[in-house]
C-alpha cells in the first residue's frame, strides 16, 4: 500500500522499531515536523484551524517510559499503592518518594499515565499497559465496541484514518495489515504501542489524512475528531468532515459518527448502525455499500443482538396494555421501533411516540419491559394522592412527548412510601398521558 502521494515535504512511517522518512503532498497544511520533540501542552498541534491539546507530554519521554527506566517507575508506583487506587494524595506522596530515586519528569509522567490507565480501565481490558492522553482515551472507542466493529471488516489491507490513541486499532490490527494515520505525533506513538499491547503490529503514518494515498487499501476506517481544544464541535461537524469521509475512493469504508447523526447525511446504499452498550447509546457507524447489510440497524453490545429497520405492515395504535416497552435508544435512532413491535407482537400507544405495549410480559434485548400499575390521562393534581395510595417513595421520571419540569414535579410529589416506580409522562393518541410502572423482574 502506498503511503503518500505528490511529494515535496517529508514525514515518518514506522513499522515495529524501524522508522523511515517518506514524502507527502505539497498541498497539505504544515505537518508536525518529524524528529522534533512535541511538548504538545505548550504548543498544541494545529489541524486545519482547530487546536488539539494534551497535557505536556512528548514522544521522547514516552519512549523512556516504555523502556526499562519507565518499567522501574511503574513497578515502584504499583508497589507503593499496594492495590489501592491512585488518589491525588497518593500521587503526591508517591511523587515525593519516587523523585529521590528516579528522574522527576519520568515520575510525573508515569503518575499521569497511572491515573489515566486507572480511569481507562472502564473502556479497555489492558488499560494497565496502555499509554494514553486524557482527550485520546475519552474519544476512544470502548474495546467492546471496537471489537464488534472490527469483526465487520474484511481481512487484508486496512487503513485507520484518525487512529487517535488506537482504541479501534487494537481490535483492527491483529490478523490484518493495517496502516494507522494521525496528525498528532503523541497519539500516533500511543496507537502503535497500544495496538502492540493487544498483539497487533501496525504501520504508522504521521500525516493529515487528506494527504494519504489510499491506492491498494481494501478498506478504510475513519473516526474523525469531533472536538477541539476549545470543546465539542457543533452537531454534524467533524474533522475531517463526514462528506469527505464518505467520498473516499476505496472499496469499503466505515465512518464513526455521533449517535445524533442525521440519516440524510449518509449516501443512498450505505448502512447506519447505532451501537449501544447495554442501555447506553454510544455511537453511530456509517458503512459503505460493500460492508452494509441494511438501511439502518440497532446493535446492542456486549451480546451483539442486532435489529434491522425494515418495511412491513403498519403497527396498530391502541390504548396502553399491561406491559409498556421502552425501546433501547439504538432502536429508536435506527428507526426500528415498528420492526420491534412486529417481532414481539406489540402495539403503539401513539403514532409518533416510541413506546410499545403488550398484554403479556416480553423479554427482549431491544427494550426495557415495565409492568403498568396505573394508566390514565395526565392529571398532575391527582398524581400525589395516587402515588401515596400505591405506597410510592421514589420515582424515576421517563418523559417522551410531554413537556414538563421534572425537578419541580419531583418536589411537588412529596413522596413518603416504600416502593420505587417509574413515572412515564407521554402521549396516548396525542393526549397527554401518565403511567405508573414497575420493572419486570
Ligand atoms: C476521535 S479521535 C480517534 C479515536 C480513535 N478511533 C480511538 O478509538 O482511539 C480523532 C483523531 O483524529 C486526529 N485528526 C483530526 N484531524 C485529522 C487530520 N486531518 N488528519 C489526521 N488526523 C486527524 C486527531 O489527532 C485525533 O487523534
Amino acid at each position: 500500500m502506498a503511503t503518500t502521494k505528490a511529494a515535496t515535504t517529508s514525514t515518518q512511517i514506522s513499522r515495529g522499531n524501524r522508522t523511515r522518512t517518506v514524502a507527502v503532498s505539497a498541498t497539505s497544511p504544515p505537518l508536525p515536523r518529524p524528529g522534533r520533540r512535541y511538548a504538545i501542552g505548550a504548543c498544541a498541534c494545529l489541524i486545519r484551524g482547530h487546536r488539539y491539546r494534551h497535557p505536556a507530554v512528548d514522544t521522547d519521554r514516552l519512549e523512556r517510559l516504555a523502556g526499562p527506566a519507565g518499567a522501574e517507575v511503574f513497578a515502584a508506583i504499583a508497589a507503593g499503592l499496594g492495590g489501592a487506587p491512585l488518589t491525588d494524595d497518593a500521587a503526591l506522596r508517591l511523587g515525593t518518594a519516587l523523585r529521590r530515586a528516579h528522574p522527576a519528569d519520568l515520575v510525573a509522567e508515569a503518575l499521569t499515565q497511572a491515573g489515566l490507565r486507572q480511569r481507562a480501565a472502564a473502556k479497555f481490558s489492558r488499560a494497565d499497559a496502555m499509554f494514553l492522553t486524557r482527550a485520546g482515551w475519552e474519544q476512544a472507542s470502548p474495546e467492546v465496541v471496537a471489537r464488534h466493529r472490527a469483526a465487520r471488516f474484511p481481512q487484508g489491507r486496512v487503513v485507520d484514518l484518525c487512529c487517535g490513541i488506537g482504541g479501534d486499532l487494537l481490535a483492527l490490527a491483529p490478523g490484518r495489515e493495517v496502516l494507522a494515520v494521525d496528525l498528532d505525533p503523541v497519539h500516533l506513538w500511543m496507537a502503535r504501542h497500544n495496538a502492540a499491547v493487544y498483539g497487533g503490529t501496525v504501520d504508522t503514518l504521521l500525516s493529515d489524512v487528506r494527504d494519504v494515498d489510499l491506492a491498494g487499501a481494501d478498506a478504510v476506517f475513519v473516526d474523525p475528531a469531533r472536538r477541539t481544544g476549545r470543546g465539542r464541535m457543533r452537531t454534524g461537524e467533524s474533522e475531517p468532515p463526514l462528506a469527505w469521509c464518505v467520498g473516499l475512493d476505496v472499496p469499503a469504508i466505515a465512518v464513526k459518527a455521533a449517535p445524533g447523526i442525521d440519516h440524510d447525511t449518509v449516501p443512498a446504499g450505505w448502512e447506519l448502525e447505532f451501537v449501544a452498550v447495554g442501555k447506553d447509546l454510544k455511537e453511530a457507524v456509517a458503512w459503505s455499500p460493500a460492508l452494509a447489510g441494511a438501511r439502518a440497524r440497532a446493535t446492542i453490545l456486549p451480546a451483539g443482538d442486532t435489529l434491522v429497520a425494515a418495511d412491513g405492515e403498519p403497527v396498530e395504535v391502541r390504548d396502553p396494555g399491561r406491559y409498556l416497552l421502552d425501546p433501547n435508544p439504538a432502536v429508536t435512532r435506527a428507526g426500528a421501533v415498528e420492526e420491534l413491535a412486529r417481532r414481539i407482537g406489540a402495539w403503539k400507544i401513539d403514532e409518533r411516540i416510541a413506546f410499545l405495549c403488550t398484554d403479556s410480559p416480553v423479554t427482549t434485548p431491544f427494550a426495557r419491559t415495565l409492568e403498568v400499575v396505573d394508566s390514565g390521562p395526565w392529571d398532575q393534581k391527582r398524581l400525589p394522592r395516587r402515588l401515596a395510595e400505591l405506597d410510592v417513595g421514589a420515582v424515576d421520571i421517563r418523559r417522551r412527548g410531554l413537556a414538563g419540569d421534572v425537578d419541580a414535579l419531583h418536589r411537588r410529589l412529596k413522596l413518603r412510601g416504600s416502593r420505587r416506580v417509574t413515572l412515564v409522562m407521554t402521549r396516548v393518541r396525542d393526549r397527554p398521558w401518565g403511567l405508573i410502572c414497575t420493572d419486570v423482574a
